[in-house]
């Protein structure tokens, strides 16, 4: 291909800006997808990520653009994630091209993942080409918006593109503009050959399919190749385009943008922000090959943040849960697990996730393609233990929380985050971060009537409720970014909780020293509504070590109560059992009580 044709660039936008409509409109009028096949958002492959109109991984499109100046231009169409749990996928993906759309919705403005993706792109010196999205809307404001995206870019106002995903309005002009201001790919043909995975992905059939983007060098069919972090060597099976489908060609060059498959069948083993180069060779008619001495920067190790347990609610779903994470796994290098038992739910795993968003994924995703019933503990972070004897200890989870004399220092995960919000809400959103621990960094106006609040906070904080109330707190009209910034010492306790004077593992919660009392009151509280009426009654107990903190009691049915399940006529009897078993499917024995799984996640409305 003719490097100074090609032009890569990425769709950015805040979470419904119209990413995906403004992509499929690309799509549409570069002729890539003839109108018959084309589906809604057709960029976002999953089912699961249709429903939730969110997009989970990224694509990479190859289309064809007559431009106004008479030329016909490669483009390389990458999308990225949208959230903030995928931040790092983002970054890989923006590393992969020279320009940027920046798609902001007229009819609402400048948003915290709006801030954070054109951070993201400024870091990787992407060109940024910004658009005012939604025009048709009667409620667009682009005068207004304009304005506060003129501010953050330090543009003028009247040179941003005014555009419709919808109506298509504008978005000729928008590829134009493109074609004149991202500059063509750098990249050196004849030196040892780079390309960055900036996304992989697990194909029943062919194993891993990893996105690359050529740096330099020429990759062909039947190289030998090497990912330098992990070490994996390959040959190269087929290496392609997207167009949206795989389309196999016989060679990838500097600047252009495909996939590679190589037989590999673990996402681990060629993972995100890795770099392939070749193994020395002779190719063809004796063209020598030798390996790239320094890998393409950025690569980095993809932690999990939150954790959870997650455990069948029958024990003979355990081998099947096993088999359905081993798949999951396949296709996502970001996902821990571990066995983990316990003495209230039996066996199940302790997983490890990049954020909340991650998490519910891989839970609806397990519970939905892999058919199992599972009962969800409640989210934690992982923490650090430094021991008074000089061992460090990593913990995900509360119930492997050691006797607290052995311990000298418990560090915590901490975020940064950016919350935007109208002004009129700086009040309430500061009282929320200060609530929960959070330490006030700056405040910056975006416009006159927009600020943005940055806070380092702990992650353990965020993980429960955080979001939520920050909605409701704010109407709505807040947005929230956040980044990992490290561990911080803190006055952490373990708050067992007991029932019928049990403790029950997989209630147990490491929360603040001053948090303690009160957090104890509302979770038993809380309890007692989730936990029902049992044949006998049932003390719920919050605790530090052996002090009780508080406790409530759910009483027993009366007879009565119980009398009446057992009387009337048949059908009622059967529509009870029914109702009962029903209810069942989501409830564990824990010692003599029953216990439903909403009661696991109680925490998480406490507020
Ligand atoms: P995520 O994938 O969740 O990040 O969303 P997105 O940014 O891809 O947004 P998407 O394209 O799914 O659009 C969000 C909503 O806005 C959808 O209901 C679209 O139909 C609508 N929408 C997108 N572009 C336009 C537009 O130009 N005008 C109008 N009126 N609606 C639009």
């Amino acid at each position: 291909a003719d490097q100074s044709k090609i032009r890569n660039f990425s769709i950015i936008a805040h979470i419904d800006h119209g990413k995906s409509t403004l992509a499929d409109r690309i799509l549409e009028l570069t002729e890539t997808v003839a109108d018959r096949d084309m589906q809604d958002q057709l960029l976002d492959s999953m089912e699961l990520e249709r429903e939730r109109g969110i997009t989970i991984k990224s694509q990479a499109v190859r289309v064809y653009f007559d431009a106004d100046d008479g030329e016909t231009y490669m483009f390389h169409l990458i999308d990225t994630p949208g959230h903030v749990d995928f931040t790092y996928e983002v970054s890989r993906s923006l590393q992969a091209c020279e320009g940027a759309l920046l798609v902001v919705d007229a009819s609402q403005g400048v948003e915290a993942q709006t801030l954070a993706n054109t951070y993201l792109a400024v870091d990787a010196g992407l060109e940024i080409i910004p658009c005012l999205n939604k025009i048709d809307l009667p409620g667009a404001e682009p005068e207004r918006v304009g304005a506060e995206v003129a501010d953050l870019l330090g543009e003028d106002a009247d040179s941003i593109l005014r555009i419709s995903g919808k109506t298509g309005e504008g978005v000729e002009a928008v590829l134009n503009q493109l074609v004149k201001t991202v500059p063509a790919p750098g990249g050196d043909r004849d030196a040892p050959a780079r390309a960055l995975i900036f996304d992989s992905e697990f194909d029943q059939y062919r194993g891993v399919v990893a996105y690359i983007r050529v740096v330099d060098g020429v990759f062909k069919k039947g190289d030998k190749i090497t990912a330098m972090a992990a070490g994996t060597e390959a040959d190269v099976d087929e290496l392609g385009i997207f167009s949206p489908q795989m389309v196999p060609i016989n060679e990838l060059g500097p600047g252009e943008v495909g996939y590679v498959i190589t037989g590999i069948k673990d996402v681990m083993l060629l993972r995100v922000g890795d770099t392939i180069t070749h193994r020395a060779q002779v190719r063809g008619q004796g063209e020598k090959l030798v390996p790239a001495q320094e890998p393409l920067p950025g690569y980095r190790e993809i932690k999990p943040m939150v954790f959870c347990g997650l455990f069948p609610t029958d024990n003979a779903q355990y081998p099947d849960m096993r088999d359905a994470l081993e798949k999951l796994s396949l296709n996502d290098a970001a996902l821990a697990w571990e066995p983990e038992t316990s003495d209230a739910l039996g066996f199940g795993f302790r997983i490890g996730f990049l954020g909340l968003l991650h998490m519910d994924i891989v839970r609806e995703r397990l519970e939905r393609e892999y058919d199992l019933d599972l009962i969800a503990t409640m989210p934690s972070v992982g923490f650090e233990l430094e021991l008074h004897d000089g061992t460090i200890q990593e913990i995900h989870s509360p119930s492997a929380y050691p006797d607290p004399t052995f311990i000298k220092e418990v560090r915590e995960p901490y975020v940064k985050i950016h919350i935007l919000t109208p002004t009129e809400y700086v009040g309430t959103t500061m009282e929320l971060c200060q609530d929960k621990r959070g330490e006030h960094q700056g405040m910056q106006y975006i416009s006159a009537d927009r600020v943005q609040l940055t806070y380092d906070v702990p992650l353990g904080e965020i993980v429960l409720d955080f979001f939520d109330q920050l909605k409701s707190r704010t109407r709505g009209y807040a947005s929230l970014d956040y980044e990992p910034i490290g561990l911080r010492a803190s006055d952490l306790v373990k708050l067992d909780i007991l029932l019928s004077g049990e403790p029950v593992d997989a209630l147990s919660l490491l929360v603040h020293r001053t948090k303690a009392q009160e957090m104890g009151k509302k979770f038993t509280e809380k309890l007692k509504e989730k936990i029902p009426r049992q044949m006998f009654d049932v003390p719920i107990q919050a605790a530090i070590g052996g002090r009780i903190l508080a406790r409530e009691t759910v009483k027993a049915y009366r007879k009565d109560v119980t009398a009446k399940l057992y009387g009337g006529d048949i059908s009622r009897k059967r529509k009870l059992l029914e109702k009962q078993k029903a209810g069942k499917k989501r409830m564990k024995q824990v010692g003599r009580v029953e216990v439903p799984q909403e009661a696991f996640l109680a925490v998480l409305e406490l507020g």
